[in-house]
């Protein structure tokens, strides 16, 4: 059968990877989550603790010379799919609410978002393939067969998000959480590389008001139709 690119953005904590990776499983496609490779990089960089890189003062030969020493990798662990920093295992330490912020910040760097540009365009060469993001149908696959573009009221996602980290044993603010979400909003669309924007030809499914199952139905039947026009 006819294989794809499916290209799926969106804000944070709109659902972006369970609705990615139902996707997949569906259509016997590979997931890429490409928000995890951006906290990756933001924890090599933690660990570096070089404060000029937070101050983005670091040259860009320099930049380009600890980026080659970085390999990500993706793993299954129990049928679930964890990401790896130079051979570990790093999907606990990536998931907190301040490996979400780094990422968020590291992402703002041009040579950073290169080297991870090239690496996604590589893993799609075969296509059969769903990647999520903030630039997949933009930047990264700009000719992709199926563009997605999620959204839900920042009210709804500062919810998810905050069931998601009680639910890791964490005792988040809700107030803090939605102004989190607020920031990184922000963030995400007003940076000069490579901001979040809807591409032309992406298709919006707002999800605030749509349980899973009504989004799915959705979303397999607009795969479908991609995978056979
Ligand atoms: O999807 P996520 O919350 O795991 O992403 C973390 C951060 O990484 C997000 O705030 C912005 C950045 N990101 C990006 O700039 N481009 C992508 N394709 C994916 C994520």
């Amino acid at each position: 059968m006819n294989k794809i690119i499916v290209a799926i953005d969106g804000y944070s904590s709109c659902g972006k990877s369970t609705i990615a990776k139902a996707l997949a499983k569906y259509a016997g496609y590979t997931y890429v989550d490409t928000g995890a490779m951006y906290r990756a990089i933001g924890l090599y960089f933690s660990k570096l603790k070089d404060e000029r890189l937070e101050l983005r003062e670091v040259d860009s030969e320099k930049l380009k010379e600890l980026l080659s020493q970085i390999h990500i990798g993706f793993i299954q662990v129990d049928g679930a799919q964890h990401v790896t920093l130079n051979g570990e295992d790093v999907e606990r330490q990536i998931r907190t609410l301040e490996a979400g912020n780094r990422a968020s910040q590291i992402s703002q760097i041009k040579e950073v978002r290169a080297f991870l540009v090239a690496q996604q365009q590589k893993m799609g060469e075969a296509k059969g393939i769903v990647m999520d993001g903030r630039d997949i149908g933009t930047v990264v696959f700009p000719k992709a067969e199926l563009k997605l573009f999620l959204t839900a009221s920042p009210e709804v996602r500062a919810q998810r998000r905050y069931d998601e980290l009680v639910e890791k044993g964490e005792h988040p603010d809700f107030a803090a959480v939605l102004a989190d979400v607020n920031d990184r909003d922000y963030r995400d669309t007003h940076r000069a590389e490579s901001p979040l924007r809807q591409a032309e030809d992406a298709i919006v499914v707002d999800n605030s008001h749509m349980t899973r199952e009504e989004q799915m139905e959705v979303i397999y039947g607009l795969f479908d139709k991609a995978v056979n026009s």
